[in-house]
């Protein structure tokens, strides 16, 4: 995932990013690769696509940030002002920018980037004031995407103002997809299938938008292609339209 990305222009409007979510599924649907056969070729190709993509940025959830932000301590906070539930930028020259929605402030960022690509979390206001002193001292930027809740359009919107990242991965898990899913704000699927039947009832899937019926939108095909270690690269634009 974290292999550095050259920036590029891209289409998609000026507002947000285009955002073009990339992942391994297996061929039903889910995505936990740990145990799954062909795994350092898998990785290596994945990675092989993504650098084809152009992206200047990359977005994960929680979950699939926590192996790459470390295990830092973070320590407790002797100052007594309140921190402003501001923006905090601490760098806009960066390649690349490595993003996780973590409303809560779990991640324990070791270093302000991973791989040379800036680490920006984003967060709800709730966060205690511990942990965005913590950020600031790690030299990692972060966001609000909300009061309590995170909104998908205006965490895109910021991203392209504050960074100016104009073409974005979306990396996984499922609930961060989903939830991308869900607000329309997906252009494009680039999707690796590997060729494994997983069978793991409850384990994360490419989209786990809501419980019941998902937004289920249509897609149209843009191209599908052989890799190597019998993985299939398909891409498609969401939205159906002529083709
Ligand atoms: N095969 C692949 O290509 C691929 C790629 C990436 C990841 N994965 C796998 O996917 C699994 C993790 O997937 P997952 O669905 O469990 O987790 P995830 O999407 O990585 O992270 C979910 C967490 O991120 C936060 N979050 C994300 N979007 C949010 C939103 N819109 N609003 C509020 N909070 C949001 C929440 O954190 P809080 O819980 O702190 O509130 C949420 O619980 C891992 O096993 C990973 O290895 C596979």
């Amino acid at each position: 995932m974290p292999a550095a990305r050259s920036a590029s222009r891209a289409p998609g409007s000026a507002r947000r990013p285009y955002v073009i979510c990339h992942m391994v599924p297996s061929v039903d649907g889910r995505i936990v690769v740990d145990g799954w056969p062909l795994r350092p070729r898998l990785v290596a190709e994945y990675e092989r696509t993504a650098a084809s993509l152009g992206a200047d940025g990359w977005i994960v959830g929680r979950i699939s940030m926590e192996p790459y932000a470390g295990n830092a301590a973070v320590p407790r906070r002797t100052g007594r002002s309140r921190i402003p539930r501001t923006d905090f930028v601490a760098r806009t020259d960066a390649p690349s920018y490595a993003v996780a929605i973590d409303p809560g402030g779990k991640l324990r960022w070791e270093s302000d980037s991973i791989d040379g690509e800036h680490a920006v979390a984003v967060l709800t206001e709730r966060v205690p004031d511990r942990t965005l002193a913590f950020l600031r001292a790690q030299g990692v930027s972060y966001l609000f995407g909300g009061k309590d809740r995170i909104g998908v359009p205006l965490v895109l919107r910021k991203l392209r103002t504050l960074f100016g990242i104009r073409r974005l991965l979306l990396e996984g898990g499922g609930k961060i997809n989903g939830s991308f899913l869900a607000a329309g704000a997906i252009d494009e699927l680039s999707l690796l299938v590997a060729p494994v039947a997983d069978g793991g009832v409850g384990t994360p899937t490419l989209f786990d938008a809501r419980e019941g019926p998902g937004p289920a939108l249509g897609l149209t095909l843009l191209s599908a292609e052989r890799r190597r270690g019998g993985l299939l690269w398909v891409r498609y634009r969401v939205g159906r339209g002529r083709r």
